[in-house]
């Protein structure tokens, strides 16, 4: 079982990002009493101002922050202290050349950006512990201070490090995990062209090949000492923080990035998790035929969901407010009226309770001068800060809901070694990212609110157990434990879906020489007698399930059966397997467990969820058009309906049972319209 999160907002809180180093001290007063006056109860200050504090090695000077919080204490705002590490001064990186991270053909990453330091350089991590240290021991006590954000985005610019003192831990890492280099050499499959290692020293965090492509059980291990190294980063740094914290204060990091088992960093090293949402990011699904104009920010709730999986009651460090883009990137067009409020509300549907924006005021310098906030350099009141008083007002009629439970009726499966094992081998990237993304579109559509749920050393049956349904699409590499673990969870009740690929590969990577799906054709009952991708000039393959003809995605795997409880549901309807079983079910103790050959589109899903009888699951209270989502927190008989409007139109909601407007506090019934943008929340 996961240990709960040692943190929780009270009640929903409304927040901004905040740098006091880079105004006039003259403006800070006037600043906070704006912040206060639009409803804004919290600021995060200081992640990036090592030098304020250490302006030369071994020198500390505290006066600049002491005198910040004073001031925010004095007009009644609470403060989360950042840690300075994501960009060390020019003074350290110039006498320690050797705390940088470098490209992958060694050339070091200098000065002038940030986050261009390495995790396991000795001499960095003494200084970061020591500005950790003297932060902490300074700050923490000071009653405006109710929080710490450990470091900025943990991996994010890059999630690689090259430097010499990234393969000297590799070689720790691996001695410690392998003990011996023939079990490495075995794991790591170095008979194959002649790569059998002789000495310890031999071995390197991949370096530059020919076709940038390298030994992928060595890479997969990679991924997992970048990730252990982020993880012991930011221990280190709790670990002082927390020596010095009031107590009831917490201590987090902003998120979400790759090459990081984000879950073991929040149990290990944090109270609570934070994210960075900015969901103008959100491009890809601008190729959706469908929903051109509008699936994009919706697009965001997916990352949304991955957050609650990490931490089920989560914060939102910068939430969107304006134009992005660097003065090297246009990333974003300004949030049009409404935007600003919708994306607010779609992360307190997900189930944050923090919402802090990005940032107070648009820098008038540096690389983000175009990464507006709410404020533009005029520093006049405009449009985007009267849309942010407006939503902390509404966020105050249902403050009290904060913890609210996200509901979901099914979860979409995911491990770490899939995922990284998916980033570098293109046949399983190709299947996961399709797959996972169809899931999360067609779920929208059916407005079926769904959660993802991560196997990890810790997950039980039970924990499994919280939802009816799961999917876990494409477990290529599956474990003896995770087989056990999932077919528990069919015995005991559950209904689990896998598809093409199941049971492929062992841990190290390497594919097994069994029949699939590998460790669970025992429990499906099932047998691939082959597989094949779907190349373009097969066009689309279908399967006919009870007279829906269906697409069965980029790679198809030819069914039989092997046991007597096992029965065809579908069978492909083209290509040479024409009349071959592609999708088998089998009834498992309490449970059944589904094992389709193909591959998901949204069609498909839609099929699925209307057999699993999860499509629509609240239609007998309201029933919402395709461009709105729905999501539903529940605390105790409270329970919050969110309707969102992504659309650049008005849309009309119908209401099948009485509600309340959870706002007003009136009765609402019947057809509701919605204007562009506008999110309502109904109570039941
Ligand atoms: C985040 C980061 C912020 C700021 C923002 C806009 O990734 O944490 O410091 O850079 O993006 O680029």
């Amino acid at each position: 079982m996961r240990k709960e999160q040692t943190y929780q907002w009270r009640s929903l809180t409304v927040g901004t990002c905040y740098y006091p180093e880079q105004w006039d001290e003259a403006l800070w007063r006037s600043d906070l009493c704006r912040m206060r006056e639009a409803g804004i109860r919290c600021i995060r200050i200081g992640e990036f101002a090592w030098s304020k504090v250490e302006p030369e090695e071994g020198k500390f000077t505290y006066d600049f922050f002491s005198r910040f919080l004073d001031l925010a204490e004095e007009l009644g705002m609470k403060v989360i202290f950042g840690t300075p590490t994501a960009t060390p001064p020019a003074w350290l990186t110039e006498q320690y050349p050797e705390v940088l991270n470098c490209r992958q053909d060694g050339v070091p990453y200098r000065h002038g950006m940030r986050r261009h330091y390495n995790y396991n350089s000795p001499v960095y991590r003494l200084l970061s512990a020591r500005i950790v240290e003297a932060f902490a021991s300074h700050y923490a006590p000071h009653p405006a201070v109710v929080g710490w954000q450990i470091d900025n985005e943990l991996n994010c610019e890059t999630g690689d490090f090259y430097s010499e003192s990234d393969t000297d831990a590799f070689r720790l890492f691996l001695q410690e995990k392998y003990g011996t280099l023939d079990a490495l050499n075995r794991a790591w499959g170095t008979v194959f062209w002649n790569q059998t290692y002789t000495a310890w020293e031999e071995i390197y965090v991949p370096r530059t090949t020919i076709h940038d492509s390298t030994n992928p059980h060595q890479v997969l291990d990679y991924i997992r000492f970048i990730s252990d190294s982020a993880v012991r980063f930011c221990k280190m740094q709790s670990d002082i923080v927390r020596k010095h914290c009031k107590p009831g204060d917490f201590i987090t990091t902003n998120g979400l990035f790759g090459h990081l088992d984000n879950h073991r960093m929040m149990d290990e090293a944090l109270d609570v998790y934070t994210y960075d949402s900015y969901p103008n990011f959100a491009f890809c699904m601008t190729e959706d035929p469908l929903h051109a104009a509008n699936l994009n920010d919706r697009r965001w709730s997916r990352h949304l969901t991955e957050v609650r999986s990490v931490c089920p009651h989560f914060g939102i460090m910068e939430q969107q407010s304006g134009a992005m883009g660097w003065n090297t990137r246009m990333e974003s067009p300004a949030p049009k009226p409404g935007q600003l409020t919708l994306w607010a509300m779609q992360s307190v549907a997900h189930g944050a309770d923090y919402i802090s924006f990005f940032r107070w005021r648009t820098s008038v310098m540096g690389t983000e001068m175009y990464w507006h906030g709410i404020l533009d350099y005029d520093n006049r009141d405009n449009r985007k800060l009267r849309e942010v008083k407006a939503f902390a007002r509404r966020l105050e009629a249902i403050r009290e809901m904060a913890g609210a439970e996200y509901e979901a009726p099914f979860a979409l499966v995911k491990d770490y070694d899939n995922d990284w094992d998916a980033e570098l081998d293109a046949w399983h990237r190709r299947l996961t990212w399709q797959s996972e993304e169809e899931l999360f579109i067609a779920a929208q559509l059916a407005h079926t609110p769904m959660d993802i749920l991560y196997l990890l050393r810790s997950t039980e049956a039970a924990e499994l157990l919280r939802y009816p349904v799961l999917f876990y699409p494409h477990g290529l590499i599956l474990t003896e434990e995770h087989a056990a673990l999932l077919r528990d969870y069919v015995e005991q009740g559950g209904t689990l879906v896998v598809a093409a690929r199941t049971g492929q590969k062992d841990a190290a990577g390497q594919c097994v020489m069994a029949p699939m799906p590998g460790l669970l054709a025992e429990a499906t009952q099932t047998d691939v007698t082959e597989g094949t991708f779907v190349g373009p000039a097969d066009g689309t393959v279908t399967m006919d399930w009870a007279g829906r003809e269906l697409d069965t995605g980029v790679y198809n795997e030819v069914l039989a059966l092997t046991g007597p409880e096992a029965r065809v549901l579908a069978r492909y309807t083209g290509s040479y397997y024409a009349g071959e079983p592609a999708l088998a079910e089998r009834a498992l103790g309490k449970g059944r467990i589904l094992h389709f050959g193909g591959t998901f589109t949204r069609d498909t899903v839609r099929a699925f969820l209307d057999y699993l009888h999860l499509s629509e699951p609240w239609g007998d209270v309201l029933t919402l058009p395709a461009d709105c989502e729905l999501c539903v927190r529940r605390k105790g008989e409270n329970r919050l309906f969110f309707v969102l409007n992504y659309a650049a139109t008005s849309q009309t909601v119908t209401l099948r049972a009485p509600l309340t407007d959870a706002e007003t506090g009136e009765g609402a019934e019947g057809t509701i319209a919605l204007r562009p943008y506008e999110v309502k929340i109904f109570r039941s």
